[in-house]
């Protein structure tokens, strides 16, 4: 096989058998087949798309390009989550408690990220003790014990999309529906679940800008887990503003605690016991995702859920006197308030823009080498349609370097729209595709 020909074949808009496929991802791996090569077949499809049939082939051939993990030795039915990002997103941090007290145990790898703020993986750094990167024994173990363990993703599960994701980012071809399907799927796969539970964000803080891109991205991805055997649903949901009211690290885990106690924002609860619901319905606790929400919210008003979140810190070292004071989490040496420059209703709230102040600020990286500032980001006090009077805090920025908040604040209050009418309510969760619909 030569892959001059494989670029051709899918420049004239050929479909690629497995074999085709499996021999370009792992000739890329082995470094047998070149950049350039690669960069011209990534140009190719993103213009002749692939079928569904290579998107599963390729999202199989990256997943199986490393270790796969075996999760056969914890019982039960394992379930992972994932989403696609967006500003002020820490349902993780919430759903992986709240599933493990129901019974179903969840085995994550998470990753630290480039952006607004880190990732999960960030987040939960921000507890003093908690390590992230605890051996695979251990983790399995800790599974069969806690039912819930959260590691950092290394370079070890699915290597070739690590290659290929870093060259379709100076390439141009990051854009493109099939290629983000597989590259999320792969990593997916690879972490070993049965079943899968996607959040497919839609907004200005989200990758996916329209619903229409939203809903192609969810589908294809519905599509590739059914096609290798994991139970896959994907819901669509709001990112125009930011999740909840907290954005940065610790102030991220200091609002998935108050929502583990029962009293988070409403928006992040309902989420989560969106997401959760179908996680233990996948698993089989529960028949129907109406009957999982009601289930799941026993769990977090009883206490349930928090006495989870307490054994999961215990387990892998994290502080658990944080969860009664969340003073013990790092605190920034500056704050600022950001008043209302006039009465109204907040009729928006540009998520991308949050998400640069809260960068600015410190709480996430641009370069893979940056540090990130635990403590930084801001909390939003009003958000879209709710009435404000001239003066009213809108939000509170955080940070550690006070040079930056200035250049903060004046984004941050552009990214508020205050007009005289109240917009009309916002939909949370926009769809639903499961194999039956897709
Ligand atoms: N996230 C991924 O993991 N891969 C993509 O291609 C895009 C977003």
């Amino acid at each position: 096989m030569r892959m001059y020909d494989l670029i051709k074949k899918k420049r004239l808009g050929e479909e690629l058998t497995t074999e085709e496929i499996k021999f370009i991802i792992e000739g890329y791996t082995a470094d047998t087949i070149p950049d350039y090569q690669v960069s011209a077949w990534l140009m190719a499809v993103f213009f002749q798309g692939l079928t569904p049939r290579e998107t599963a082939d390729l999202t199989m051939a990256m997943a199986q390009s490393g270790e796969v993990l075996d999760l056969s030795e914890i019982p039960g039915p394992k379930v992972d989550k994932h989403s696609t990002g967006g500003v002020g997103d820490k349902t993780t941090l919430v759903l992986a408690p709240l599933v493990a007290a129901a019974g179903v145990p969840v085995a994550k790898m998470s990753g630290r990220g480039l952006g607004h703020t880190g990732g999960t993986i960030d987040k939960l750094e921000s507890i003093r003790g908690f390590n992230v990167a605890i051996d695979r024994k251990s983790f399995i173990e800790q599974l069969k014990t806690t039912k819930v363990a959260v590691v950092a993703q290394t370079g070890e599960l699915a290597p070739a999309d690590k290659k290929l994701y870093a060259l379709r980012d100076v390439t141009a071809t990051v854009d493109n529906i099939p290629l983000i399907s597989s590259s999320i799927m792969s990593k997916k796969i690879a972490a070993g679940a049965q079943s899968i539970v996607l959040d497919v964000k839609v907004g200005s803080g989200a990758f996916m800008r329209s619903l229409e891109d939203a809903f192609a991205l969810a589908r294809t991805m519905v599509e590739i887990g059914n096609n290798v055997g994991r139970n896959t649903v994907a819901l669509v949901t709001d990112m125009d503003q930011p999740l909840g009211f907290a954005v940065g690290n610790a102030l991220e885990v200091a609002e998935a605690i108050d929502t583990l106690k029962g009293q988070g924002p409403t928006d992040l609860r309902t989420l989560c016991l969106e997401l959760g619901a179908w996680m233990i319905t996948l698993a089989g606790v529960t028949k129907s995702a109406a009957e999982g929400k009601s289930y799941l919210a026993n769990l977090l008003d009883d206490g349930t859920a928090l006495s989870k979140f307490k054994e999961f810190l215990a387990a892998q070292g994290g502080d658990v006197e944080l969860v009664e004071d969340s003073e013990l989490l790092p605190q920034a040496k500056h704050k600022l308030d950001l008043l209302a420059p006039r009465s109204g209703y907040v009729q928006a709230i540009a998520a991308d823009e949050v998400g640069t102040v809260a960068m600015l600020l410190g709480a996430g990286r641009v370069t893979k080498e940056d540090c990130i500032d635990a403590a930084a980001g801001l909390i939003l006090h009003k958000k879209m349609g709710d009435p404000v009077k001239i003066g009213d805090r809108l939000a509170s920025l955080y940070t550690n370097n006070e040079d930056r908040l200035a250049q903060a604040k004046e984004i941050l209050m552009n990214s508020f729209k205050i007009g005289e009418q109240q917009p009309p309510a916002k939909k949370l969760i926009h769809g639903l595709i499961t194999v039956e619909n897709i």
